[in-house]
């Protein structure tokens, strides 16, 4: 069964056609970063324009791709929330009009849902429980997953988001957007060890950035020649360091065999060093999807369909976006 899946969430045009929830025909990513870097930040209105013109080629490159007409397409799915109102509509419509037209299920996907499909998508054999940590530039959440569709949220980000740190601090640093990468790349020149930044929360589920962020900022100002490097990365090394006791705790309590990294800060060269180290080291099993997998991409929405049509059906056409939709465990 092939599902096409559409994800317009922010600012990646995506589309993909996946196989049985798990064998990646083709996924085509659009990135909107240029667009919007000069602006150092998403801006949605912007957003919502560049979906529209960017959705029609970018469906019409992953069935090319795939190698598949639009006639051997099983199901139609969008990512239907949370996300930017305009921007999420693009990519519903989309879907929906093409259901309409041939007559197949259309299937609205949760976005944090399907992030945490990244991992199956890989690996559809992963042994649940699974302790998940979802970080994206959006949302930071800590889930054990204990089957598919049965997802227990254990602990969110009170303020900011694991990314939008990232982000947050980069821009201040004058490294630009999106500065996950840029921090993650100017790093691994300076030491971890050069600055002692809070971890936040310890002991907790819950997770907080923003009195790192301040923390970035009043040591910056403070020591005005200290090297960008250390201060990259001694601050990754505290986002990590939350990221990885909070997933480490929430498997000990859980009893999870699996380690899931999940979302766009997944790709972090650091996290995934240490949350690997973590995993040898009291005898579990990490899994890291691969970076494409981990950022926004459509392939994701696809899987994550297959399975919820499997145990819902189709989503009615009559149904539209959520900007503000949760994870909602069963
Ligand atoms: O999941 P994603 O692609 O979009 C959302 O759903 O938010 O995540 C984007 C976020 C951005 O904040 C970006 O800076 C961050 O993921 N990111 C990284 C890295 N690559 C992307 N953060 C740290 N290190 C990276 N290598
Ligand atoms: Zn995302």
């Amino acid at each position: 069964m092939n599902v096409l899946g559409i994800e317009t969430s922010c600012d990646e045009t995506a589309a993909a056609v996946v196989a049985d929830g798990r064998r990646v025909l083709s996924s085509v990513v659009s990135s909107q970063i240029e667009l919007h870097a000069q602006y150092g930040g998403v801006v949605p209105e912007v957003a919502s324009r560049a979906h529209v013109e960017l959705i029609n080629p970018v469906i019409a490159d992953a069935l090319g791709e795939a190698g598949v007409e639009l006639s051997e397409i099983d199901a139609i799915a969008a990512c239907h929330g949370p996300g930017l109102a305009g921007a999420l509509l693009v990519g519903v419509s989309a879907a929906k009009a093409l259901a309409l037209v041939t007559g197949l299920p259309y299937v609205g996907v949760n976005h944090l849902e399907a992030h945490l499909y990244a991992g199956w998508l890989e690996d559809p054999e992963l042994a649940a429980p699974l302790a998940v940590v979802l970080v994206s530039g959006g949302h930071t959440l800590l889930v054990v997953i204990r089957g598919h569709g049965d997802y227990q949220v254990l602990g969110q980000t009170v303020d900011d988001a694991a990314g939008e740190a990232f982000d947050k601090v980069a821009r201040f640093l004058g490294l630009g957007y999106p500065g996950g990468p840029a921090i993650d790349r100017l790093a691994r020149t300076g030491s971890r060890d050069a600055i002692a930044f809070p971890r936040a929360m310890p002991g907790e589920p819950d997770f907080s950035f923003a009195g790192l962020k301040t923390a970035v900022v009043t040591f910056v100002r403070k020591h005005p020649d200290a090297s960008v490097a250390d201060v990259a990365a001694s601050f990754q090394e505290a986002v990590v360091d939350q990221v990885v006791s909070k997933l480490l705790a929430a498997a000990d309590e859980h009893d999870a065999p699996t380690l899931v990294l999940a979302g766009g800060v997944a790709a972090n060269s650091r996290l995934r060093e240490r949350v690997s180290e973590v995993a040898a080291g009291t005898g579990r099993q990490a899994f890291l999807p691969p970076p494409e997998l981990c950022t926004d991409n459509a392939a994701m929405i696809a899987a994550t369909a297959w399975w919820r049509l499997r145990s819902d059906g189709a989503t009615s056409l009559a149904a539209g976006a959520d900007p503000n939709l949760r994870l909602a465990g069963s």
